[in-house]
């Protein structure tokens, strides 16, 4: 791996994530709040249905290492359909580490689905590790090896309140969000992206794949490059809120 933006050199994640330090950058009623994505050259989220064919080893290992720093993990129901999930935290090295550094050994993983729709015989919910939480209208789950507790919202489950909940109700302090493209719409939406991740991998794939964002604007949301690796042909870029 190496970086490019600052200061170019030869680096590794490790010593590139030792500095980030999200959980003690919580927001006034909220968590901090960072989105990870890959994309295609052509913007696109995904290949045949999922990410499996999308980036690289590097932006696998830049994923994992990413999760060891944050409280909770969010995805929407659509990336929890079509990614199966497992056990958030999967190296029992990393959940010492985050021990350490802190943090609970298994990161909260919070699921948006309103209709419940999920695949409950996927690793997340049948392994028996962890503690998923769920926002949902719906108010009862089928019977999981994991601990599984339902927020259950009437009407429009706004983004906004769902981070408030998580910090007021679960004390997390920093969720990382890994879509998909509608969920990180609504955040972008309300002004709720601390930081955004970003992985570019140099394939095409057009067709009909959704691209990483799939949710209108009230208006055109800017942010800063703050960071820039290159591993295995992939680019990592952090971006900042302007
Ligand atoms: N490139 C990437 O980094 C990346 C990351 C993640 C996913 N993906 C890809 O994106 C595709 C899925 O796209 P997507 O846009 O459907 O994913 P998504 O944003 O994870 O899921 C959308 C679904 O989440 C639920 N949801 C989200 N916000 C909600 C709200 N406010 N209230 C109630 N429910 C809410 C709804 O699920 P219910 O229908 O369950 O109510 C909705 O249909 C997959 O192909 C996946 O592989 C790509």
């Amino acid at each position: 791996m190496r970086r490019l933006i600052p200061d170019p050199g030869p680096t590794d994640l490790e010593s590139e994530l030792a500095t980030y330090r999200p959980a003690d950058q919580d927001r006034e009623g909220r968590p901090f709040v960072a989105v990870n994505m890959v994309s295609t050259l052509d913007g696109r989220a995904s290949s045949q249905g999922n990410t499996k064919a999308l980036g690289s080893d590097a932006d696998t290992e830049h994923l994992l290492g990413l999760r060891t720093r944050f409280d909770a993990v969010m995805i929407g129901g659509g990336t929890m359909r079509a990614e199966r999930y497992g056990r958030i935290i999967s190296r029992p090295e990393s959940r010492t580490r985050r021990e350490q550094d802190g943090l609970s050994p298994d990161a909260l993983a919070v699921i948006i689905s309103g209709d419940l729709d999920l695949p409950f015989d996927a690793p997340l919910f049948t392994d028996g590790n962890g503690r998923v939480l769920i926002f949902t209208r719906k108010s009862e789950v089928p019977d999981t090896e994991t601990e599984v507790d339902l927020v259950t919202i009437d009407g429009l489950i706004d983004t906004a309140d769902v981070l408030a909940h998580l910090h007021r109700e679960e004390g997390i302090r920093a969720v990382l969000c890994e879509g998909g493209p509608h969920l990180f719409g609504q955040l972008v939406a309300g002004d709720l992206v601390d930081d955004f991740f970003l992985t570019v991998t140099p394939v095409v794939t057009g067709g009909d794949a959704p691209r990483i964002l799939e949710t209108n604007l009230p208006e055109r949301a800017e942010f800063e490059l703050v960071g820039l690796l290159e591993a295995d042909g992939d680019l990592f870029a952090r971006y900042r809120r302007a």
